[in-house]
């Protein structure tokens, strides 16, 4: 009885140790500064976080608390987002102008962020202006607990590959193109991990096995991924452990993330690693270097070819990936029934991207709104009930028939815990690709062509993957079942970088009339206050 006791007390303590035990909290300090670069061989004013380009990773487990104190050293207002991090219960810390206020030039904020319920790997990046295009992004990843079974072996090793277009001009002279209404050039090259071509290695010894998170940290291009002589096996899609399946090259569109594991299993040399754009009529390729730890030969050959405008073969890959419904870890439970595809839906919002010229300016609109923001952070307005900053219902559920577009601050309505289908409906000849701020989302079904209500015919109901980022193929659609259960401002984006900058975007207020913590956090208490919540501090 004695032992049957002491293990009864064994459990008693530890079920407590659980529920009283707080995250860990891990801090960074970051100063952001102005610094020259020559990621193409030529001198630009990039972004460094700690004097680094691109910036540090941040490493972290289920739950932690993280806690980045971050120091504007910019003349400039600045502020980072965070890619894939829901920020549950708490938009405040977005990081985007609809929820956060920017940091001045020479001030700090600190982000109090749980990376509640998640795991995978995902980027931060900055978010004002046009600073995307000078750096200031690093990659972000969350790892199981340590209790929690993974559905692999532990990699021997672990890299982070940053991959992206880059323009060689600089990222004032961009947004002053923008800023006149007109387009930008086709990018100059592509980066991997900040560097051009031929010099990012990784090196890995022979018989072992990594894991790369990949994430295109890119204004545009989608980007197909591959490594010379390598097979690469998919295990990961933005904090979902997917069916693993063997690809030799993978598509990554703008702002979407993955990971992959590969074998260093092949005679010891050196392989390249090629990363070259998608659907671009003027192939762009850089390659990195995969290097055998007792690699007896240098790169050589020609880089692997990869795929260039073939969106057949990139939707039927996209079709292959696939939610592995037995691994363990933070799952989306969706109204608590894990079972997304038996729940109906409540309301369904079908947005369509569209180009328009308002005031002779290049625009884009989604259901014929082109974006501006307010004076105020949305999320704060919303707070302070300060009216006028914005109306709910400035963009409607549906595309409207003409194709005329005009200027205003989009916000959509809706309902906490509503369960909403999404379609995204891409009427134009280039890819598309859709983020949600604050969700992960199930993306049931694409195809070309229209969208009709007998496309939901096609929809996995059962094992989609669950991500935060969504391409749309030309003259195609995709469609998205998401459960609203993050109370907050959040933001609707376009990746491709200039369009979002020029209007396609908008911010989802998912709302509950109760005022209560459990649904959403107070304003944090260092939260700066800007434009007409300059002040309210109560
Ligand atoms: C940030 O870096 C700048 C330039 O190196 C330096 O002057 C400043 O003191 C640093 N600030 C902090 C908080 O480390
Ligand atoms: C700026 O940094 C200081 C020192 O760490 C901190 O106490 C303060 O809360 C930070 N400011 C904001 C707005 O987060
Ligand atoms: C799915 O996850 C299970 C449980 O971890 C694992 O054993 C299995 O290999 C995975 N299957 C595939 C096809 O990825
Ligand atoms: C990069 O290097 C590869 C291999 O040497 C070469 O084939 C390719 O043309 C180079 N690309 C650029 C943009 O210089
Ligand atoms: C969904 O709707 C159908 C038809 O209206 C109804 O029979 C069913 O009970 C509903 N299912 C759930 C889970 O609410
Ligand atoms: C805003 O209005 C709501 C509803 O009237 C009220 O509960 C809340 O306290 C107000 N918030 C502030 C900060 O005044
Ligand atoms: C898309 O259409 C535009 C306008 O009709 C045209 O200028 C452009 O070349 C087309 N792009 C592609 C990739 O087909």
């Amino acid at each position: 009885m004695s032992r049957m006791w002491q293990l009864i007390i064994i459990l008693a303590l530890l079920i407590c140790y659980h529920v009283n035990a707080e995250d860990p909290y891990r801090f960074f300090t970051w100063n952001i500064t102005y610094a020259d670069i020559y990621p193409l061989g030529v001198r630009q004013q990039g972004i460094l976080i700690n004097g680094q380009f691109p910036g540090p990773d941040i490493y972290a487990v289920t739950n932690d608390n993280i806690i980045v104190n971050v120091y504007n050293n910019l003349p400039e207002p600045f502020l980072l987002s965070w890619n894939g991090v829901q920020q549950r219960k708490n938009s405040f810390e977005d990081g985007v102008y609809g929820t956060t206020c920017p940091i001045p030039p020479g001030k700090n904020f600190t982000y109090v962020m749980q990376m509640k319920d998640q795991i995978g790997s995902f980027y931060y990046f900055p978010s004002l202006a046009f600073h995307k295009a000078a750096g200031g992004f690093g990659g972000i990843r969350i790892l199981s607990r340590p209790r929690i079974p993974v559905p692999f072996p532990e990699p021997h090793g672990d890299f982070t590959l940053l991959i992206g277009d880059w323009y060689k001009t600089n990222h004032n002279v961009l947004k002053s193109i923008l800023d006149q209404g007109k387009m930008l050039a086709f990018p100059d090259g592509i980066l991997i991990n900040g560097r051009g071509n031929n010099s990012a290695w990784f090196t890995v010894e022979p018989g072992k096995t990594y894991r790369l998170r990949i994430s295109n940290v890119g204004l545009r291009d989608s980007l197909n991924f591959r490594i010379q002589g390598h097979e690469m096996k998919l295990v990961e899609v933005e904090g979902t452990h997917t069916v693993q399946t063997t690809v030799s090259s993978l598509d990554v569109h703008v702002g979407q993330s993955c990971s992959v594991l590969v074998t260093a299993d092949q005679p010891a040399q050196d392989y390249y690693i090629a990363v070259s754009t998608r659907f671009t009529d003027q192939v762009l390729t850089t390659t990195a270097v995969l290097h055998y730890s007792n690699s007896r030969k240098p790169v050589s050959g020609p880089p692997p070819p990869g795929p260039t405008t073939d969106i057949q073969w990139s939707l039927n890959q996209a079709r292959s990936i696939r939610t592995n419904l037995t691994a363990s870890g933070p799952r989306p439970n969706p109204q608590g029934s894990y079972h997304y595809g038996q729940i109906n839906v409540s309301r369904t919002i079908r947005l369509a991207n569209l180009p328009g010229i308002v005031n002779g300016k290049q625009r884009y609109a989604v259901n014929g709104v082109s974006f501006v923001h307010a004076d105020t952070p949305l999320k704060l307005a919303d707070y302070y009930n300060i009216s006028g900053v914005f109306r709910v219902g400035s963009i409607s559920d549906y595309p409207p028939r003409g194709r005329g577009i005009r200027l205003d601050t989009s916000v959509m309505g809706a309902d906490y815990r509503a369960f909403v289908e999404i379609v995204f409906e891409n009427r134009e000849n280039i890819t598309q690709s859709w983020h949600l701020d604050g969700y992960s989302f199930f993306v049931v079904g694409m195809d070309g062509g229209s969208w009709t209500p007998s496309s939901r015919k096609q929809y996995n109901l059962v094992d989609a993957i669950s991500r935060s980022t969504t391409q749309v193929y030309p003259k195609s659609w995709t469609a998205i079942y998401v459960a609203l259960d993050n109370v907050g401002m959040w933001n609707l984006r376009s990746e491709y970088w200039a369009r979002q900058y020029l209007g396609q975007q908008f911010y989802l207020r998912v709302y509950t009339p109760v005022r209560s913590f459990r649904d959403e956090y107070a304003i944090p208490q260092n939260a700066l206050l800007c434009g007409r919540a300059d002040g309210k501090r109560s």
